[in-house]
Order: structure tokens, then C-alpha cells, then sequence
């Protein structure tokens, strides 16, 4: 049995991960009507790990006899004044995800809960990937983006990103 307020914040979580999804695909619908289909690939790909990891939280609930509660989903903005606005706002928001597992990690870390906190080490290690990913996308957006042929460079290198099944099994 996990303690109640682990069952909760892991049910908040998969909310969470379902809008990270959700924002994400704002993002790429927001590229493609800019026309920038690598930019669109890269937060689409980006939106299907999202899903990946609600349904991780999901399979871990229902592996420990938990019951998942789902929340409605808030719906995400996908208007951007400027091409790099959905990369900076990405960052942000994986800083904020980043802060959500801390919290449960702590929580689970108080209560001597080891099996929650070896199910979240996948998750810490997978948010500072995600902050580094989008902090190279900024920089190299920085470099590169502000002139026409670099940004067509760059779109096509983004066209190459491709989606993978998260390494952490399912179940
Ligand atoms: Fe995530």
C-alpha cells in the first residue's frame, strides 16, 4: 500500500504529464501553420513521450492496487507571437515538471517509500535530459535562427528526430 498522499500526487502527475502532451501538441499545430514541419516533428515527438509518461505513472498506480483518478485537462495556449516563444515557454514548463517529481520524490523519500523512489529515479534522470534538450534547442535557435537559411537548417535537422518508447518498461 502506498501512503495517500503519494496516490494523490501521483494522480496529479499524470494530469500533469497529459498537459505537458497536450501543450506540446499545441506547439507543433502552432509550427505547422508557421510551415516549420521540423519544428512541428520535434514537438510532436516531444508530445508522444509526454503521453508515454502519463501512462508510466498510470501502470504504476495500478501495479501497487491503486486507483487512478483522472482529472480534466487544462487547455494549453498554442498562440505565439515569435517563432522561438514555444521553445522558451517548453523550458519553463519542464522546469516546472522537474519541480512536481522533486516533490513527490520527497515525499516518498519522508515516508521511506524506496519502491516509489526507485519508480522515480527513470523520472529525475528523463527531466535533466529534457531540460538539456530544450536549452540546446534555445541556444541553437540563438545561433542559427535569426537568419533565413540557418533556420531552414535547422528545421530540417529537427525533421530527423524521431519517437522512442521510453526505456523504463511499462510493467
Ligand atoms: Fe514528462
Amino acid at each position: 500500500m502506498l501512503n495517500r498522499e503519494i496516490v494523490e500526487l501521483l494522480n496529479e502527475q499524470i494530469n500533469k504529464e497529459l498537459f505537458s502532451a497536450y501543450l506540446y501538441l499545441g506547439m507543433a499545430d502552432y509550427y505547422a501553420d508557421q510551415n516549420l514541419d521540423g519544428f512541428e516533428n520535434w514537438f510532436y515527438v516531444q508530445a508522444q513521450e509526454e503521453r508515454d509518461h502519463a501512462m508510466l505513472f498510470r501502470r504504476y498506480l495500478q501495479n501497487n492496487d491503486e486507483k487512478v483518478t483522472l482529472l480534466a485537462i487544462e487547455a494549453p495556449s498554442n498562440s505565439y507571437d515569435v517563432y522561438e516563444a514555444p521553445l522558451a515557454a517548453s523550458l519553463k514548463h519542464e522546469q516546472f515538471v522537474t519541480a512536481s517529481i522533486n516533490n513527490i520524490y520527497a515525499a516518498a523519500y519522508r515516508d521511506k517509500d524506496f519502491r516509489t523512489m526507485e519508480f522515480l529515479n527513470w523520472f529525475i534522470k528523463e527531466q535533466g535530459e529534457e531540460e538539456k534538450n530544450a536549452t540546446d534547442l534555445i541556444r541553437k535557435f540563438e545561433l542559427f535562427g535569426s537568419d533565413a537559411k540557418g533556420l531552414y537548417m535547422l528545421n530540417q535537422e529537427l525533421l530527423g528526430r524521431v519517437y522512442a518508447p521510453p526505456t523504463l518498461v511499462f510493467n
